[in-house]
């Protein structure tokens, strides 16, 4: 018989089980949902009154927490309290690249993963059902399942539920999932999920798989993903060196429908939390177990995607008479996609710190990304500085250039003219996302290089 689930708890507030939890709790109000985090601050502004002032920006996230929040979904910092009333516990915390010991700049720290494990050893009660929800290095379940089994009085299921939901869209991928995935080995276990995501998918699209599969499905669905953007990101450096434009190559190739239309935008190469710390789970993975051909070709995803970027920063410098040593650049857009205040591995980072090593002074713009963040992401150490500014106008006040390396909407509908007037001549745009009306900034007196056209 299938356990009905009537609470969950999830520990980690963030990207991922913030979104996850308001979209369970809107679709099913007969589950109580409390997600919990240790940073408090966190989950003031999950509980601000002001829903413009959650700590993940997303579209249309806001509705749903309005609609729910104090109904059924409820954020706290009482982990113990809402771990031991839970039937169901997501495991949603940071698995960041280690930074240090075996395996540092590859595989994960799972630092995190194993204190809320020890928690949900410590404060279950009853027989409670455990769900990997954080990306995580195949056979991490093991890890889990040998810590919660260490607490003899108490029963456990673990299964792994990974998220595919891409930032920007994450209440859209929430409600209409290509598919979910559940892998796990207690068939009771697997059909309580499935009866909660059940309410809102669609029974064929609720994959189940045993747990190795279903922690490496994840992996490799980001690897593929990560590849296309490297493969399409090297054509374009080939176009600009023929005379093709990328856009219409990658037009004529998706158009096949076994390589399909999507995911084709060359750019300023992938950030974001996953792409590059799963394919370089996968290169670690590969060469635990003896796979070094596997590993090596795995690693040149990464290896090209930090190229793009260092070649994107070279050739503004190139471009700008060889140097910007003192020269202002209006750098637009820093979130690693657009409709995010995610800056996570961003390129923006990447390439404005070659750019600062360099001399230049930075005048960066995004909508959503705070000073702070900037601060974090960059410091204020090197030889150039950087201010962060209130709009593209006055970024490009004095500029001698204008760098696009977010598509946000706003960007596509620049004023040329209205940028050129202040800008200093002679004057250029370097578009890194093909987003901006290249056309209307020609016309405008800039110069405009924008990535993969010859
Ligand atoms: C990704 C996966 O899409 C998602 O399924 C998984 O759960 C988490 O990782 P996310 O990192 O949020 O999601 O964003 P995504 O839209 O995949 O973009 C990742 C990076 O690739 C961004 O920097 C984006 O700008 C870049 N990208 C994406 C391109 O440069 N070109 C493209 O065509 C698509
Ligand atoms: P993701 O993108 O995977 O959601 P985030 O870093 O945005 O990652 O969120 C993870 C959250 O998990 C952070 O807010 C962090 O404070 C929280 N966290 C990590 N470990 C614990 C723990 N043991 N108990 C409660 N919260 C935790």
């Amino acid at each position: 018989m299938t356990a009905t689930i009537r609470s969950i708890c999830c520990i980690g507030a963030g990207y991922v089980g913030g979104p996850t939890m308001a979209v369970i709790a809107d679709r099913c109000p007969q589950i109580q949902v409390t997600v919990v985090d240790l940073n408090a601050e966190r989950i003031a502004a999950w509980n601000d009154a002001d829903l413009s002032r959650l700590p993940v920006y997303e579209p249309g996230l806001d509705a749903v927490v309005g609609r729910c929040r104090g109904r059924n979904l409820h954020f706290s910092t009482a982990v113990e309290a809402a771990i031991a009333a839970a039937d169901m516990v997501f495991l949603s915390v940071n698995t960041p690249t280690k930074t240090r010991g075996v395996g540092a700049g590859q595989a994960s720290d799972l630092r995190w993963i194993e204190a809320s494990a020890r928690q949900v050893a410590a404060c279950a009660q009853n027989h409670t059902i455990v769900v990997e929800k954080s990306t995580l290095p195949v056979r991490t379940a093991a890890t889990i399942q040998a810590i919660l089994g260490a607490s003899r009085d108490k029963s456990f299921s673990v299964l792994s539920n990974p998220e595919f939901l891409a930032e920007g869209t994450a209440i859209q991928d929430l409600e209409h999932p290509d598919r979910v995935l559940i892998g796990g080995e207690d068939p009771a276990a697997i059909d309580a999920l499935a009866a909660i995501y059940s309410q809102w998918v669609p029974a064929e699209r609720i994959l189940r798989t045993n747990l190795w599969s279903s922690e490496l499905s994840k992996l490799t669905a980001n690897c593929f993903l990560a590849e296309r953007i490297s493969s399409i990101n090297s054509i374009a450096a080939v176009c600009e060196a023929t005379g093709a434009d990328v856009q219409e190559v990658a037009r004529a190739i998706g158009a096949d429908s076994r390589i399909g239309a999507k995911f084709l935008k060359a750019g300023p190469g992938f950030g974001g939390s996953c792409f590059q710390k799963d394919v370089l789970n996968l290169v670690y993975l590969c060469g635990h177990y003896g796979l070094h051909e596997v590993a090596a070709y795995w690693q040149r995803v990464v290896d090209l995607n930090a190229w793009q970027q260092h070649r994107i920063a070279q050739l503004v410098v190139q471009r700008l008479f060889g140097t910007v040593t003192a020269k202002r650049i209006a750098v637009l857009g820093f979130a690693f996609k657009a409709d995010t205040n995610d800056t996570r591995e961003a390129p923006a980072i990447r390439i404005c710190r070659d750019l600062l090593e360099e001399g230049a002074q930075l005048a960066i713009h995004d909508p959503k990304v705070s000073e702070a963040q900037i601060a974090a992401d960059l410091g204020r150490d090197g030889v150039g500085s950087w201010q962060r500014v209130e709009s593209p106008i006055a970024a490009a006040e004095g500029a001698d250039a204008v760098l696009i390396l977010t598509e946000w909407q706003q960007y596509a509908e620049l004023d040329w003219p209205a940028l050129a007037a202040v800008m200093r001549q002679p004057a250029w745009l370097f578009d890194a996302r093909a987003i901006a009306d290249a056309p209307r900034a020609r016309a405008a007196g800039l110069q405009v290089w924008r990535v993969g056209r010859g």
